[in-house]
């Protein structure tokens, strides 16, 4: 056995991976505006969904939560008070950006910020449309950043077509919209996540989806509802590049959630080669969900472009990390989103993943993998970026040698546990 076959250790085994982000941001929120109880099973308990937690709380919401499982008592809209302190989101860029779609239809005072990540985040894409709604927003360089004042109240209903294909900047401008005088209307560049049409429904909205083109009638009213949050695609992910890459692994997923606005990591995969079995699929009215099987396999580089994109957005960091053990060129295109993400995901990825010996280069709206490369341990940084230390995390694995990842506590943002559950798959 050489040196590096000695210390490559295989990842075997069955696993179940925390809720899924952005549906739990969303149940806590709508949960929070609308009428009646509601309860989650299964949140993710990560930093960023208890942050949305606290912000309601401070708003006058009754949250219990138990582990997972969560309580809210809804009063409405009309329910929530104005807040005596100031909103904190931490590090979560959902967060902020869908509380202002609700924070502008509050007719009170609330502040709203965020950590060192957020402050340099652009919020202009959604104040914007939400002061041509006529909710009035303050902050630094005319509402572009946080601190973020908000009076909101006695919206308008609007048309607004969106420059950028961003399920956030969607979300906020659909929440205000549940409560504007006449319906509202979003139409995107591409297709983004579709949580917030399907969970509004689930609490008794209506939405109405044309293509490309997103409306909700104004002065709706919410009931609550049950939500069973299924696992998250976004983390599962580390796991599904980690089984393709290690040599002779295999991991099977349970209950990760098929969203086919997410899905865009398994089409990729598939496409350079890996072995993903999908079964015991659950067409859930509200979100699919299915296991997931993946063995290692030889992989091969592809291009990664256009409208595919935003159905992989957050996986772009570990696609890399998978691009560096492909032979041939991966090339990934038309994702300058990756720029305003936790950190500017081009240049951290490209920087880390340099450190540890692949052969990658940053371009205006993504990079270049030339492939298949021997990565070498040596100390790396997440930049306090979760999705970036999670996949040096998984680069570790393949890495001749010791990796050390600085700031690697980031990785609780969206994935508690995330490095016992990965030592625990070595075999
Ligand atoms: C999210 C949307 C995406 C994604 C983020 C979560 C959401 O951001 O990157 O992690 O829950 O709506 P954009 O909508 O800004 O692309």
């Amino acid at each position: 056995m050489s040196e590096l076959t000695k210390h490559i250790v295989p990842l075997k085994g069955t696993m179940k991976i925390p809720g899924d982000k952005s549906i739990s941001h969303r149940a806590i929120m709508l949960g929070s505006i609308a009428h009646g109880k509601t309860k989650i099973n299964g949140l993710l308990t990560g930093e960023d969904c208890l942050n949305t937690i606290e912000c309601f709380k401070k708003l006058g919401v009754n949250i219990d939560r138990n582990g997972d499982y969560v309580e809210i008592e809804g009063k409405g809209l009309t329910g929530l008070i104005e807040p005596s302190e100031v909103l904190d989101v931490g590090n979560s860029g959902t967060t902020i950006r869908l509380m202002l779609g609700i924070l502008a239809s509050l007719p009170f005072h609330t502040v709203i910020i965020g950590d060192d990540s957020i402050a340099k985040r652009p919020m202009d894409r959604v104040t914007i449309p939400l002061k041509q709604m006529k909710a009035s927003i303050q902050g630094r360089e005319n509402g572009k950043f946080t601190p973020l004042a908000v009076h909101g109240g006695g919206l308008n209903g609007i048309k607004y077509q969106s420059p950028v294909a961003s399920a956030q900047v969607k979300s906020a401008i659909l929440l205000a919209g549940l409560f504007a005088n006449k319906e509202t209307t979003v139409i995107e560049p591409e297709s983004s996540r579709d949580h917030t049409e399907r969970m509004i429904q689930a609490f008794g909205g209506k939405v109405t989806v044309d293509g490309l083109k997103i409306s909700v009638p104004g002065e709706q009213k919410l009931t609550g509802a049950t939500i069973n949050v299924p696992g998250d695609i976004s983390s599962a992910a580390f796991f599904l590049v980690a089984g393709s890459i290690v040599p002779n692994s295999e991991i099977t997923i349970k209950n990760v959630g098929l969203n086919p606005t997410r899905t865009g990591i398994l089409d990729i995969l598939k496409a350079m080669g890996a072995d993903i079995t999908i079964q015991n699929l659950q067409n859930d009215v509200m979100e699919p969900y299915a296991d997931i099987t993946v063995r290692a396999s030889t992989l091969k580089g592809v291009e990664i472009a256009g409208d595919i994109i935003p159905r992989l957005i957050d996986e772009i960091p570990i696609l890399a990390l998978a691009a560096t053990q492909a032979e041939g060129d991966t090339v990934i295109k038309d994702a300058a989103e990756l720029k305003v993400k936790e950190t500017n995901r081009i240049d951290t990825v490209v920087h880390e993943l340099k450190q540890l010996g692949a052969n990658i280069e940053a371009t205006d709206d993504g990079m270049i993998i030339h492939g298949k490369s021997s990565l070498k341990g040596a100390v790396v940084n997440s930049h306090g970026d979760h999705r970036i230390g999670m996949m040096l995390a998984i680069a570790s694995c393949i890495a001749e040698g010791k990796t050390e990842i600085k700031n690697n506590q980031a990785i609780t943002i969206s994935y508690p546990g995330f490095l016992e559950q990965l030592e625990s798959l070595k075999q």
